[in-house]
């Protein structure tokens, strides 16, 4: 892959981050599925993504297949086992369809595995060389919160479509991308009292520092609580918020979502466009389902956030939310569950100026999922 330019905005350097682990960006992200073939067709259907390589029977892969399909920066893999012993079949049964693998491009895989395993990280994989006709990959791995885990990619010397064993995927059906950019951050939900683990875990072990926090005074709706802390790698390319549940009058977002889930795990992958009107405008011609936001919303948020370039009835038109920091104002939005289990969704960004994470919104987002929780019957 080529040197991504991901835009100035997110160069912000964050001085207290360390730099023994250089992250160059997300290199892609792993989703154990039920079945992979039709998931495969609805990210491509419903968000636009393309055909990009393939591994199976086919390229001589016998225990599973993987589609990797991508849009712009972001790549996403989609694998399902292919016979009953694998033990991904495990997961399936643990936690449905979900992330397993957040992985990270690096120019040292290991390097990056022997720093982290170093400080305290437990290792999922050891430096492995992969080869084929298109050059060399080095890949390592260590565990992360759940069964999630952190995969480092090394593919400097590789110029295949995705990593050696691996196939370009020509396919006759290619809907028009929608727009998705880059990775803007991933959430992760954990247990009780765990976000300090896992924020002390990105620290000491990742060399991130915190950028936000937000406590239950912050996050919370007459219901509903949860409190969240953003931790940010030195060059600002990758930050993983992290949430916990806190205790409201009723069961939190975030304990449905470890309830459902069968443990911690990625909560929400969040992408960036350069045009949000545009984007979900596509998305939900294609079917994509977001949560509802309510009218009364739109009736004070210019108050709340001052002038913004866009017309309002647009983004009150698609559910689109608002939110101002002391650098800019960002735009946002949130699908429903995009699997069959209320656990993984997507957010759609679009950043001017503002680098944080709309926490103005959470209050009017949060009472929105509530009424969805409600007609699940576990609020
Ligand atoms: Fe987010």
């Amino acid at each position: 892959m080529e040197t991504k330019d991901i835009g100035s905005t997110l160069e912000k350097i964050i001085p207290e981050a360390e730099d023994f682990l250089p992250l160059n960006g997300t290199d892609y992200v792993e989703l154990y599925v039920g079945n992979a073939k039709q998931s495969a067709h609805y990210y491509k259907t419903a968000f636009g993504f393309q055909s990009q390589a393939y591994a199976g029977l086919e390229t001589g892969m016998k225990d599973r297949v993987s589609y990797v399909l991508m849009q712009d920066k972001i790549r996403l893999v989609l694998t399902t086992p292919l016979t009953k012993d694998d033990p991904i079949n495990e997961h399936l049964q643990n936690h449905g369809d979900g992330v397993k693998v957040v992985a990270l491009w690096v120019d040292d895989a290991t390097k990056s595995f022997e720093e982290t395993v170093k400080r305290g990280a437990k290792p999922f994989m050891e430096p492995t060389r992969e080869e084929d006709e298109n050059g060399f990959v080095i890949r390592s791995g260590i565990h992360t919160y759940g069964e999630t885990v952190h995969i480092f990619v090394e593919r400097k010397n590789y110029n295949g479509p995705f990593l050696p064993g691996f196939k370009k995927w020509e396919s006759h059906y290619n809907p028009s991308p929608v727009g998705l950019r880059y990775v803007d951050h991933m959430v992760g939900n954990v247990g009780w009292g765990e976000m300090n683990t896992w924020v002390d875990f990105y620290a000491r072990v990742m060399g991130f520092a915190q950028l936000i926090s937000f406590d239950d005074k912050d996050i919370s709706t007459e219901f509903t609580a949860l409190m969240s802390k953003v931790m940010s790698n030195g060059n600002g390319r990758i930050k993983f918020p992290i949430n916990e549940p806190a205790e409201g009058r009723k069961k939190s977002q975030i304990e449905e979502y470890i309830d459902f889930y069968g443990g911690a795990g990625v909560q929400h992958m969040a992408i960036a466009t350069d045009n949000i009107i545009e984007t979900v405008t596509a998305l939900q011609a294609r079917g994509v389902e977001f949560l509802y936001v309510p009218d009364e919303y739109y009736s004070d948020v210019l108050d709340r956030v001052g002038e913004i370039d866009e017309d309002l009835a647009p983004l009150q038109k698609l559910g689109i939310l608002i939110d101002r920091d002391e650098e800019g104002y960002l735009l946002q939005i949130f699908t429903k569950p995009v699997v069959d289990r209320p656990t993984m969704f997507f957010e759609i960004i679009q950043r001017k100026g503002a680098q944080s994470f709309g926490k103005g919104n959470f209050k009017a987002l949060f009472e929105a999922i509530e009424r969805e929780q409600e007609s699940r019957g576990t609020l």
